[in-house]
């Protein structure tokens, strides 16, 4: 069974073909960073306009390179939502028309499912019950996956997410944008234990997660050393470290609490190596195995979308198209 997939939650217009929901036979991914760099961030209005321009053009590269033809399809899988409300609206729009015109099912995917599905694409077959962290630009979320359709949510940040504090902190060091592998890069000359940076807690709960005390302690350090120089390596380092300390201390704590020895990360800052290299000694420690998808599945990407989307189809699941940019775990 061969699902198309169609992803325009925010700045990537991507489209992928996948077979059985774990061959990968297309994902081609069209990223408009170049186009948000010079604001700094994404514009919501240009994101749709962009993939306005481009989605029809995607979608036929997507087939093509699958060796497919439009009939060989047997099924539509598009995010619904979390995402960019206007950005959402292209895909599901052009997904729907699509479907509609070949006769065949539409899916509406749970933007986040997808993420966490990344994991069980191509050859890695974790078996659930897993506990999984999702670390991106939008969200960090941690939790249990039961079923495809089943998660349980221990955890998620009560300000910015994880992404979005590598973002402004690069933000704030000078670094461009986007602030994750910037940091990551200049990161790598310096020195993680320098600046002991804040690990908050959230009293109400422990699986919660918090960056803005961490990103005011980087504004304020920044602020008192630069007359005397300071060593913007060794901050991107001491601030990579403290937030790679707490996404992995909480998310091994959950694993260990509920019995679950199986870790999946999923999301754009899972592509950090610094929380890769840490998730990896510290699952060995704690004997717990550890999946991640590799770098283009982590980030915005269709197949995710087209591997959900299967399972979803398959099982009689889910038909809804309607946008859902709020859409919740
Ligand atoms: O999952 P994603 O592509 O989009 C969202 O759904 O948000 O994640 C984008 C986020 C951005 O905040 C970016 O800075 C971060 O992932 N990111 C990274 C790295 N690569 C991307 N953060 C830390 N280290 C990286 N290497
Ligand atoms: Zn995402």
């Amino acid at each position: 069974m061969k699902i198309l997939g169609i992803e325009t939650s925010c700045d990537e217009t991507s489209a992928a073909v996948v077979s059985d929901g774990k061959d990968i036979l297309s994902n081609v991914i069209s990223s408009q960073v170049d186009i948000h760099k010079r604001f700094g961030g994404i514009v919501p209005e240009i994101a749709s306009r962009a993939h306005l321009e481009s989605i029809e053009n995607i979608v036929n590269i997507a087939i093509e390179s699958a060796g497919i033809s439009i009939l060989d399809i047997d099924g539509v899988a598009v995010t619904k939502g979390p995402g960019l409300i206007g950005a959402l609206l292209v895909g599901i729009s052009f997904a729907e028309g699509f479907a509609e015109s070949i006769n065949k099912p539409l899916a509406g995917i749970n933007h986040l499912h997808a993420h966490i599905y990344a994991n069980l694409l191509s050859g890695t077959a974790v078996k659930m019950p897993f506990i999984w962290l999702l670390v991106s630009g939008g969200h960090t979320l941690l939790g249990i996956a039961e079923d495809i359709n089943k998660y349980e949510l221990l955890g998620t940040t009560v300000d910015d997410a994880a992404g979005e504090a590598f973002d402004k902190v690069a933000k704030l060091l000078g670094l461009e944008y986007p602030g994750g592998p910037a940091i990551q890069k200049i990161a790598s000359a310096g020195d993680p234990f320098l600046i002991d940076f804040p690990r908050a807690k959230v009293k109400k709960n422990r699986y919660f997660f918090s960056f803005s005390g961490l990103k005011t302690a980087v504004l304020y350090y920044v602020r008192e050393n630069e007359k005397s120089g300071l060593d913007i390596p060794s901050v991107a380092a001491s601030f990579q470290e403290a937030v790679v300390d707490v996404l992995t201390g909480r998310t091994i704590e959950a694993s260990l609490e509920y019995g679950i020895n199986r870790i999946v990360l999923c999301g754009g800052v899972a592509c950090n190596s610094r929380l890769r290299e840490k998730f990896s000694v510290d699952c060995r420690k704690n004997n717990l195995e550890l999946f991640f998808p590799s770098f283009d599945l982590c980030t915005d990407n269709a197949a995710m979308v087209a591997g959900i989307g299967f399972e979803i189809i398959k099982r009689g699941l889910n038909s809804s198209f309607c946008a859902e940019p709020n859409l919740k775990i």
